[in-house]
């Protein structure tokens, strides 16, 4: 398998996009007669040529049921997915056993929610009993998470007649600490809280609201999908219980995904999904439970995405986890330079100071964000428009939709300087800057 396309030099500032960009064949092509300037990573990342081929190579040369058959070819596709395991849950981190495969995060995040439900109407070992929840009970999330990070727990709290409650956030994006110690309090049973905000970019204070949460044996949830592909993650070290992150993110393929969970916490959570892969014996009334990561695996899994993700990994980790982070701030923070001086640009969560990750959202006085996106389109360029499935965070902020963008490590300085050029153009061509 080829390496990525490294810099031949380590000097600060010598980070190589372009020459990484030549292993993104995607990203060779024109849109609408114009070079193509991807800043959509945030709703999905391009896959570098190393990630087709493995999968590619898995499929003519390995592909076979995993964990069953006698055959060889079983055996080698076991070895690989076993393999896959060990490298995603590595790079996160943690060990294998505490890496559950998803399809992404929308699926870990309902697991742990429909396993927390199972335990509260009794199922699962006695050790169960700790996840399950009485009316009344608190579930504390934030006010900017995405859908996937808020419907699983309004179903929840739904169903067990749970108390939803929000940890708001200051004008300039970053989330009211204040009120979050006084939310998290002898009632709280999950804050479940997102890394990174996909619409506001900033990096939350993990370790603080874990500290909240433990300080009244709350169990954390994190989502960390738009942190793990932009800097460098130790999930046990920020002390969550639990964490989600979706392959099709960082370079991976579509339909996979993980779900890190520390070892107590996963041995005790009931399943979800049930059939196939997860018992140790089965009656025709009742069955027993694997233990994890296997009794959350239920079905067959994403075998060809998970070595995928293996090799979009080993990309990641090739050029190096602070280099890509270095790299995409220091975009970001061109960006933000040039669209400070763009008359009408109102960017979200400009907090001064804040830690962040490559990506800015933010509104066009008297453009609506979809035809800020057709603009931009028209010159080549894809962003992200509308509420990034963040719904409630732009109500928050009074209004329905802003434009996104968002970096990965392929972006280029040109990239960012074309955008910018364009995004000047917006207002006049609207004629809403008269
Ligand atoms: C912060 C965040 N959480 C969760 C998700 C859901 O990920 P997926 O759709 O891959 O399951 C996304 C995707 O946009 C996201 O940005």
């Amino acid at each position: 398998m080829s390496s990525p396309a490294l810099p031949d030099t380590d000097a600060p500032g010598a980070f190589d996009a372009a020459a990484l960009r030549q292993d993104f064949p995607i990203l060779a092509q024109e849109v609408n007669g114009q070079r193509l300037v991807y800043l959509d990573s945030g709703a999905t990342s391009q896959k570098p040529r190393q990630v087709l081929q493995a999968e590619y190579d898995f499929l003519t040369t390995a592909n076979a049921a995993v964990h069953r058959g006698a055959h060889s070819l079983a055996a080698a596709a076991t070895d690989l997915f076993e393999d896959a395991r060990e490298t995603v849950s590595t790079f996160v981190g943690a060990r294998p056993e505490q890496l559950v495969w998803t399809s992404g995060a929308t699926l870990g995040l309902n697991l742990v929610a429909y396993a927390i439900g199972n335990a509260t109407i009794g199922r699962g070992a006695p050790a169960s009993a700790r996840f399950a929840l009485a009316p009344g009970d608190e579930i504390v999330t934030t006010a900017i998470e995405h859908h996937a990070n808020l419907i699983p727990w309004q179903e929840l709290a739904a169903r067990t007649g749970a108390v939803l409650r929000h940890i708001p956030v200051h004008d300039d994006g970053t989330l009211d600490m204040d009120a979050a110690a006084e939310l998290i309090g002898e009632r709280t049973r999950i804050v479940a809280f997102t890394h990174v905000s996909n619409v506001l970019g900033i990096v939350n204070p993990v370790r603080e609201l874990v500290a909240l949460a433990q300080a009244v044996g709350a169990l954390t949830v994190l989502d960390a999908c738009q942190s793990a592909p932009h800097m460098r993650l130790d999930l046990p070290a920020l002390g969550v219980d639990l964490a989600v992150f979706s392959g099709h993110k960082m370079l991976g393929p579509y339909g996979v995904g993980g779900l890190y969970g520390r070892s107590e916490v996963l041995e005790a959570l009931p399943p979800f999904l049930t059939g196939g892969s997860m018992i140790t014996s089965v009656t025709l009334d009742e069955a027993g439970y694997l233990p994890p990561p296997q009794r959350f695996e239920a079905g067959t899994q994403p075998v060809g995405p998970a070595v995928g993700l293996a090799a979009a990994v080993r990309y990641l980790e090739g050029v190096g986890l602070d280099r890509i982070h270095a790299h995409e701030v220091r975009l970001a923070e061109r960006m933000h330079a040039g669209l400070s001086t763009i008359d009408g640009i109102r960017l979200l969560g400009d907090a001064p100071g804040a830690e962040r990750v490559g990506l800015w959202s933010f509104d066009v006085d008297g453009v609506h964000a979809h035809d800020a996106g057709q603009f931009l389109d028209a010159r080549g360029i894809a962003v992200r428009v509308g509420h990034h499935c963040a719904a409630p965070l732009h109500r928050r902020f009074g209004m329905t939709a802003s434009v996104r963008a968002s970096l990965a490590l392929y972006n280029t300085d040109e990239d960012v300087d074309t955008f910018l050029d364009a995004v000047a153009g917006i207002r006049p061509y609207f004629g809403a800057d008269a």
